[in-house]
């Protein structure tokens, strides 16, 4: 398990500085002017500082730029930081600079200098979320984060104000960990044990085993699991936290290993495929976040964990499947098995929940990847003012997403000769017939958003907050929706 840093807000103490050990960190508005602190390094430094700061590449620098001064003289810290940082930035600028820090700052201890700046937690939710780095299975001496002291004019608001930023770091992490998990560690089983310990922050939750799954008629989602030696579970999670009204729902597809199946995927970067649980690990985070935050809103995560193998008890290509609502289903592909494994978990969750809403994270589809990168998330959706907030709230985080279109001609598309539709249909408008075929398993009633995570839960390079693999995407986006709709 990867635990974020936790920061420690104290007032500014001028005489620390000099005898600071780590890295200093100073911030620097556009103006060039220097705060007590910043004055006290360049003092101790015998004006190096000034030097930085008046020399043409500061110029050049814009909010959250960082500069290293490494070993300076006066000074017993490794290296002072310079961070251009105006004092009133952003909330992104904030982050942005907090995540410079945290990307230089690997095992040394850390000492931000943040005067007066305005979102002081923001910066320091940015600094720990790039700090992440996933060890578990690291033997030998391992980097870990060292300690991170925050000295501010008001530490009694930073750290009040940085209470839910906290949460959140841990909701992020808690993703994180279980999209990097290999997937001999992070079984259907061991996923739902990790889960159930969230018991312990106030969660409620369920674990629906195979005869349970069998009873209610989820046959897709168990055709899916049925040649894995890991049982096919479902996992309910509720958190409670408003009145009496219906939940706002989460759904989340987690198979925790995607061979493809009978229709097997290509030896080469099938390895990636640990990663196809991404969806329910961001649902996972969110629930952990609002319970740790205390959330006042009802808000229900489901989670459809299965393991997709070819085996003697494998689903075939040519197999006509049940689902929970009653639709039958041709298995042309049965590498196309994150569709069957939601739109069993999409009916439950509605037939059980009545929610008044239901977002859908899922790894569906490499056609996504094609279409839009690892920048953007796809955002499907029946629901524009649902879709527009969800937009509004991941832009304000700096998540990606980007809306795409569903429509009645795509249903042609997924018509199956023998059953009521197919998995599959070929490459033309793979991720579009993919939510088309989910769209088919939610009611017109329920306000929905799909949206295909598979560019963007773990990605080749490393982005604003999160060194390359595991990203957590999503995670802030749903929390600040959720926040935004149900806490405003
Ligand atoms: N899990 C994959 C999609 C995926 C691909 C996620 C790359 C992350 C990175 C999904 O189950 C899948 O195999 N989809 C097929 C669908 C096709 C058979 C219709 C695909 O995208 O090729
Ligand atoms: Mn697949
Ligand atoms: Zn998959």
């Amino acid at each position: 398990m990867t635990t974020p840093i936790k920061p420690k807000f104290t007032t500014t103490d001028l005489d620390a500085i000099g005898e600071f050990t780590g890295r200093v960190v100073v911030l620097v508005g556009e103006d060039g002017k220097l705060d007590q602190a910043a004055r006290r390094v360049n003092r101790l430094t015998r004006g190096a500082l000034l030097r930085l700061t008046e020399a043409e590449d500061f110029a050049k620098m814009t909010d959250g730029d960082v500069q290293d001064m490494a070993f300076p003289s006066g000074l017993a810290a490794c290296a002072v930081q310079v961070v251009r940082l105006s004092r009133n930035a952003s909330v992104s600028a904030a982050r942005k600079a907090g995540a410079a820090i945290g990307k230089a700052a690997r095992d040394k201890d850390i000492l931000v200098l943040a005067g007066n700046l305005k979102h002081v937690a923001d910066l320091t939710l940015g600094l720990v979320l790039r700090a992440y780095a996933f060890n578990d299975h690291k033997t030998g001496e391992v980097k870990t984060p060292g300690a991170l002291n925050v000295m501010c004019k008001d530490a009694e608001a930073a750290q009040a104000a940085y209470a839910d930023a906290g949460a959140l770091a841990e909701g992020v992490f808690f993703t994180r960990d279980l999209v990097s998990e290999p997937a001999n560690v992070l079984t259907t089983v061991e996923f739902a044990r990790r889960l159930e310990e969230l018991k312990g922050l106030g969660l409620k939750v369920q674990v629906l085993d195979e005869p349970e799954l069998e009873k209610l008629g989820m046959r897709t989602l168990l055709a899916v699991g049925q040649g894995s030696s890991s049982p096919s579970k479902v996992v309910v999670m509720e958190w409670q936290g408003g009145g009496k009204e219906s939940p706002f729902a989460l759904v989340g597809k987690g198979v925790v290993f995607d061979t493809g199946g009978i229709s097997i995927k290509p030896a080469l970067g099938m390895e990636d495929m640990t990663m196809d649980m991404g969806g329910a690990g961001v649902v996972a985070g969110v629930m952990k976040a609002l319970a740790l935050r205390k959330a006042k809103a009802n808000v229900v995560g489901l989670v459809g964990l299965v393991e997709n193998m070819p085996d003697g008890k494998a689903q075939r290509p040519g197999d006509v499947v049940r689902s929970m609502k009653g639709d039958t289903v041709e298995v042309i592909n049965t590498d196309a098995e994150g569709r069957l494994v939601l739109s069993d978990v999409l009916w439950y969750a509605q037939e059980r929940f009545k929610p008044v809403g239901m977002v859908d994270l899922a790894t569906l589809t490499g056609a996504i990847i094609i279409g839009l990168g690892h920048e953007n998330a796809g955002a499907f959706s029946n629901d524009d003012a649902l879709c527009n907030a969800f937009l509004k709230a991941a832009g304000s985080e700096g998540e990606g997403a980007w809306r795409m279109p569903l429509g009645a001609g795509y249903d042609e598309l997924i018509k199956s000769n023998i059953a009521d539709i197919k998995n599959s249909c070929g490459r033309p408008a793979g991720s579009i017939t993919a939510a088309q075929f989910l769209k088919r398993f939610v009611k017109d009633e329920t306000p929905w958003i799909h949206l295909d995570i598979a560019g963007v839960a773990s990605v080749p390079k490393e982005t604003s907050f999160a060194p390359k693999g595991a990203t957590g995407w999503g995670v802030l986006a749903l929390n600040r929706l959720i926040a935004d709709k149900f806490e405003g």
